[in-house]
């Protein structure tokens, strides 16, 4: 049975700097992925990384816009650390080979990001996370020594002690269907967000709640889970990603009069508000009736105001996505778009170091609530986010794992409850509902009740919904009958992360009766610093969630009005 100091679960970019952090404490690591881990999400990441690294910036002007954009919410501790770290992490990235774009003095150039005061965004052009997913994968494998990987592996329970302490995972080799322990000092989840609970969304197919639903079950309390991001840019039909680095680079939202709308809600900032606001103005663009395309549920974004070659040069996946997905030559004119889900400010609740409250399990990256993005994420803060808070995990579990022994779990009836799981989907039979209608019900009921606006009534429509799918999902029917690459009976398991995620979401919007980042509620529409300036936190009681509240760390910086 394989035994390491770390294992980490997900192999995007918290999941591999934390690899490449606790092997350099000297810690034996395992690095295990249900994909490739260059197919990981964090290569979607497009627009870029923030940090304040231009001579007249400063961490402390990063920090504040965070907490602006976070509405408040965000932890001013975990804060103060991510953008005080965020230069020397660019200069890391840099110097292993990340090629970020330069100036024409040789200087990293930054480019502009929604909320930010000032140019703060390093980029490779607009595949960022890309560029920096191959780098670290070329660093992990030079420590293929002390770094074992698992790829195609998944995760199907956490191993705990007697005590509750997390000591390792249950998974299953996609490959061949053999079902496998791995004990671990420590388990690092950094798998990733729940966008796969809506439709469209922005996320890969792959992204679907799994750390989020492993640490819950397992008693690990969930944070700020009803700030769900919708970005402001995606394509109409399929969700698909167009990079704020577009709006960056001076792109305009316009309605279907060619007006500038954002003129009306943020005369300052204009299309580079924050995601919320700008989700929210086009949204109410096109609930008014101003919406363009087809069914008037799109918008313009006109990126011709950019000039061609500078385009050409820094947007050029955007210009493929455009033509390839649209039939539109984005240099050329104007491509419809409407906000779609995008990010989960919400997770699994963690300290500065990853750690959640369950001994021996940390998080990081967008499965995890440190909470640095509070209401709403800036754009450009979650590949900093997966770096700073992925090193600071392997380094403290590194460090914990010096001081004790390899735990011995018992296995067997975890084994075996997984593995009887696995048996009893593959062999239901095909009565009922197939997996994939009701994961198109849940992506469908999220996106239309738990969305940009939010009402009581639409919420309580989806606790319903999401009450009756989570029994179906229970006994949904798959085709694939086989042990190779059944990816239907993985998919099955996770349509059961993606409800746990839903039910949580659902839950802690309806109990947030403000508005606040990007929890509108049309009954509420006012922040309320009185009643609700605390995080929401959702633990599994029994069977059953049970909400409880956590105070919000403020620093420096007192909650004030918010504008753009
Ligand atoms: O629009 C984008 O490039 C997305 C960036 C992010 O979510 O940080």
């Amino acid at each position: 049975m394989p035994a390491h100091d770390v294992l980490i679960i997900g192999a995007g970019l918290a999941g591999q700097r934390a690899a490449l952090a606790a092997a350099r404490e000297g810690a034996t690591v395992a690095v295990m992925s249900k994909v490739q881990p260059v197919r990981s999400h964090s290569v979607a990441a497009a627009g870029g990384i923030n940090a304040a690294i231009s001579i007249d910036d400063d961490w402390r002007s990063h920090a504040y816009d965070t907490v602006k954009g976070s509405d408040f919410l965000g932890d001013q501790d975990a804060i103060e650390i991510m953008c005080a770290e965020a230069p020397a992490e660019v200069m890391h990235l840099e110097h292993i080979g990340v090629t970020f774009h330069r100036n024409e003095r040789g200087e990293l150039d930054l480019r502009a990001f929604g909320g930010a005061s000032m140019k703060r965004t390093a980029y490779v052009a607009d595949i960022t996370g890309q560029a920096m997913l191959h780098v670290l994968y070329e660093q992990l494998m030079r420590r293929h020594e002390t770094v074992d990987t698992y790829e195609e592996w998944f995760t199907t329970s956490l191993l705990q002690d007697a005590e509750g302490s997390c000591c390792g995972a249950v998974a299953r080799d996609v490959r061949s269907g053999r079902m496998e322990a791995f004990t671990a000092k420590n388990v690092i989840l950094a798998c990733g967000g729940a966008g796969q609970a809506y439709k469209p969304t922005t996320n890969g197919l792959i992204v679907t709640g799994d750390g989020i639903a492993l640490a819950y079950r397992i008693g690990a309390p969930l944070m700020d889970m009803e700030m769900v991001q919708y970005h402001p840019t995606c394509l109409v039909e399929t969700g698909i990603l167009i990079t704020e680095g577009a709006r960056g680079e001076g792109a305009h939202l316009l309605n279907s009069q060619g007006e500038r709308f954002m003129q009306k809600s943020a005369p300052n900032k204009m299309e580079l508000a924050s995601r919320d606001v700008v989700s929210r103005a086009e949204q109410i663009e096109i609930d008014e009736g101003r919406g363009v395309g087809p069914d008037g549920n799109g918008l313009y974004l006109d990126v011709t105001v950019v000039p061609r070659k500078r385009t050409l040069e820094a947007l050029r996946e955007i210009v493929s996505l455009g033509k390839d997905f649209a039939g539109v030559d984005i240099t050329r004119e104007p491509i419809t778009i409407r906000p779609g889900q995008h990010y989960i400010m919400g997770g699994v609740k963690t300290d500065v170091d990853g750690r959640t409250p369950i001994e021996g399990l940390y998080a990081a990256g967008e499965v995890a609530c440190v909470s640095v993005h509070g209401g709403n994420r800036l754009g450009a803060n979650s590949l900093l986010d997966t770096l700073i808070f992925g090193r600071r995990a392997g380094e403290h579990a590194a460090a914990r794992a010096a001081s004790m022994g390899m735990p011995e779990p018992d296995t067997v009836a975890a084994l075996r409850r997984d593995s009887e799981l696995i048996e009893s989907i593959i062999s239901r039979p095909r009565e009922g509902r197939r997996v994939s209608e009701i994961k198109d019900e849940l992506g469908e009921l999220m996106n239309r009740e738990a969305a940009v606006f939010r009402s009581r009534e639409g919420l309580e429509r989806a606790r319903e919904t999401v009450a009756r799918l989570k029994e179906e999902s229970a006994q949904a029917w798959i085709d694939d009958r086989g042990t190779v690459f059944n990816q239907d009976v993985l998919g099955a398991i996770e349509l059961g992360y993606m409800v746990d995620c839903a039910e949580a979401i659902v839950l802690a919007a309806l109990e947030r009766t403000e508005s606040r980042g990007a929890q509108f509620r049309t009954d509420f529409p006012a922040r309320n610093d009185d009643e609700w300036l605390k995080h929401i936190d959702i633990s599994l009681n029994g069977d059953g969630p049970r909400v409880s509240y956590s105070p919000v760390t403020i620093t420096q910086w007192q909650p004030e009005e918010r504008k753009y």
